[in-house]
């Protein structure tokens, strides 16, 4: 799901539809890959759908057309992959509707108290530090443990599972050799003594009246640990950057905790973790004046959907009193991100560990946050004075 598509041989409809010269730069420019924001305007206002030759994809950039897009049963992962976001209809259904029970409701609240404590105690370690780098120190971890706690993995194993979360989805589905033979014990005692935790719930389902193979469940477990881990860490990294860049924000959520769901969410608009979603036409799509065709790739451009102006008033300003910020940073339709709620429980626990913690957190002198990636996105360090 995560993967660049790569430049591909343009085709025909593309070389119908590409300007004969001055084409906008590409996703790949280095220039975009540092700032794209530029780029994301100009083809909201110019070029709406435009076929990106050294990308290899055509590219969605408007909120209206992004979000039909994600939505789009003609539009689907691309190959090669066999995560859950690669399947579709029955198939799809099933695993979504036994992943998804463990992931909120009663079983989220169950996994409440230990994502809290988990954020707690990463914050206190910082206690007597005078400066820190919360990326390294507290984002990177705080969302591995909070997947390690919904599979019921033991918790001292949550540093060699953040080294799988921190790959993201670049495996495709299936799970690497080292993360298979880590989780094959843990299968094999779910599959005699089941507890209530989610490798449980994957241990004893039947899809079609037969239970996941083994491969299946240890498959399933590396795209909620590459899913979940990477984004939600990226996610919490411009989530602190955005209020440490804001410190009226920041005060008014610390003393209304009330606010802190707006400005996670206010955050997930203004810079989302997953910038770019890649689906694959199955048949032609009419879309924005043009024609996307069958076999292309298209790219929704979801972090420029954010910043919308037709649909978000200033959409550059982080806002936490922002009226209904839209969620496009978790996709849309029917493929549309199983861990919203655990995401929330880990960014609003870590945020108010933060602040009970750390009450002077604020940034070091000189520092500014250098937000970097092209598909995903989020700071590369946040270094915070702390005393
Ligand atoms: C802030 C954190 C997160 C962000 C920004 C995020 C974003 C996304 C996005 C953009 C998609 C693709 C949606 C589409 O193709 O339309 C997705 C899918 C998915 N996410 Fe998340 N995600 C986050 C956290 C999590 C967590 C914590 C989990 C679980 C532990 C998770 C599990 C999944 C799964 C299983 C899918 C595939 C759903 C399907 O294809 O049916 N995500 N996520």
């Amino acid at each position: 799901m995560l993967c660049p598509p790569g430049p591909a041989s343009r085709p025909a409809s593309a070389r119908a539809a590409a300007p004969p010269a001055a084409a906008p730069p590409s996703l790949v420019d280095p220039a975009v890959v540092r700032d794209p924001y530029p780029l994301y305007r100009t083809l909201r206002d110019t070029r709406p759908l435009l076929y990106d030759e050294p990308f290899g994809a055509w590219l969605l950039s408007r909120y209206v057309d992004v979000r039909s897009a994600l939505a789009d049963p003609r539009l689907v992962a691309p190959p090669p992959g066999r995560t859950l976001a690669h399947l579709e209809e029955a198939t799809h259904a099933a695993h979504r509707a036994l992943v998804s029970p463990a992931l909120q409701g009663r079983a989220l609240a169950v996994l409440k108290a230990g994502v809290e404590r988990t954020a707690y105690v990463l914050a206190r370690r910082l206690v007597r530090h005078q400066e820190a780098d919360l990326v390294e120190e507290f984002c990177h971890w705080l969302p591995a443990a909070a997947v390690v706690a919904a599979l019921g993995l033991p918790p001292e194993d949550t540093a060699r599972v953040t080294t799988w979360c921190r790959a993201g989805l670049t495996h495709l589905g299936g799970a690497p050799g080292d993360l298979d033979a880590f989780l094959r014990p843990h299968v094999t005692r779910r599959r005699v003594r089941p507890g209530d935790d989610l490798l449980s719930v994957l241990c004893t389902a039947r899809t079609d009246g037969r239970p996941l193979s083994d491969e299946a469940v240890t498959g399933l477990v590396a795209t909620l640990l590459g899913a979940g881990g990477e984004a939600t860490d990226r996610a919490l990294a411009s989530f602190l950057a955005n209020l440490l860049d804001h410190p009226g924000q920041l005060a008014l959520v610390r003393s209304r905790p009330d606010l802190v769901d707006a400005a996670w969410a206010e955050s997930l608009r203004r810079d989302p973790a997953v910038h770019v979603v890649l689906r694959r036409a199955l048949a032609p799509v009419a879309v924005s004046g043009g024609t996307i065709p069958a076999g292309a790739t298209v790219a929704c451009l979801v972090g420029s959907a954010g910043r919308d102006a037709t649909r978000f008033a200033d959409p550059d300003r982080y806002d936490v009193f922002r009226a209904a910020p839209g969620q496009l940073a978790f996709g849309a339709g029917r493929h549309r991100c199983l861990g919203v709620q655990l995401a929330r429980l880990t960014a609003g626990s870590g945020l108010r560990a933060l602040l009970a913690a750390l009450p002077a957190m604020a940034w070091a002198p000189g520092f500014r946050p250098v937000h970097e990636g092209l598909l995903t996105r989020s700071p590369a360090a946040l270094r915070v004075r702390l005393r």
